[in-house]
């Protein structure tokens, strides 16, 4: 049997880089909102038991009711998110199950999310590791600044960019949510803690979107994949 695991979708950013009038996840995607593909898309996933929604304050509802009318029966909480990403896992963390042994962590920004990358970052779990980030290779060569200056390049060969879904036992995440703390992603707070965090190779399709460009690239890929 395949591992099962919950997931949180991360839904409640402002999208203030982005701009417009509404949330950044109900921008729209070919005509859908943002946040409908990466609903759409776990709920079609095995391996996925049940999926908790951080939505921005004030949306709860329109979430509720776009996961209604996608059919997402796996949507069995929607939070109302906190003020940082980190906060808002932890509040959505609170609504799954204390026996769920697994955890999945997606941001709706990255709306391509498919059921191959869900089983990549979850297979290394059955062998001893506890947190997954797929990730991939850094393409550019990378300087570190101080102000105008170029200070250093940096050797890119052991640097790998950090997507999600991320991929956890549930009860180490959990841990590395107890205690108050700020990461920009997840594995970091399980990496602070010296847990064992592994690394699998990304898709360049799993692109944050960030700004209407971003839009834009991801919406180009979406007919392939
Ligand atoms: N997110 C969240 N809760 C927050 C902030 C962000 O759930 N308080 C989510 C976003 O909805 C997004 C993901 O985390 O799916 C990654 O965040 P980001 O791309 O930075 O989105 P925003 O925070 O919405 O954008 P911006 O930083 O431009 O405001
Ligand atoms: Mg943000």
């Amino acid at each position: 049997m395949s591992a099962q695991a919950w997931a949180v979708v991360c839904a409640a950013g402002a999208g203030e880089r982005f701009g417009g009038e509404r949330p950044k996840v109900f921008a729209a995607l070919a005509g859908r909102p943002l946040l409908a593909e990466s609903l759409e898309r776990l709920e079609a996933c095995e391996e996925i038991v049940g999926i908790v929604v951080a939505a921005p304050a004030g949306w709860e509802e329109p979430v509720i009711l776009l996961a209604e009318e996608l059919g997402c029966s796996k949507v069995s909480a929607v939070v109302t998110g906190g003020s940082t990403r980190g906060g808002s896992v932890r509040l959505a963390l609170a609504e799954i199950p204390g026996e769920a042994e697994l955890v999945l962590v997606h941001d709706a920004a990255r709306p391509l999310v498919s059921e191959e990358i869900v089983a990549r970052v979850l297979e290394p779990l059955g062998r001893g590791w506890e947190a997954v980030v797929p990730a991939l290779p850094v393409a550019d060569t990378v300087k570190r600044v101080e102000d105008e200056r170029v200070v250093e390049t940096v050797d890119r060969g052991s640097l790998v960019s950090a997507q999600t879904p991320q991929a956890f036992r549930a009860d180490v995440l959990r841990t590395a949510y107890a205690k108050q703390g700020e990461a920009t992603d997840c594995a970091a707070l399980v990496e602070e803690r010296g847990g064992r965090v592994c690394w699998v190779e990304g898709d360049q399709r799993l692109h944050k979107v960030t700004t209407p460009d971003d839009l834009a690239l991801v919406e180009g890929w979406l007919g392939e994949s």
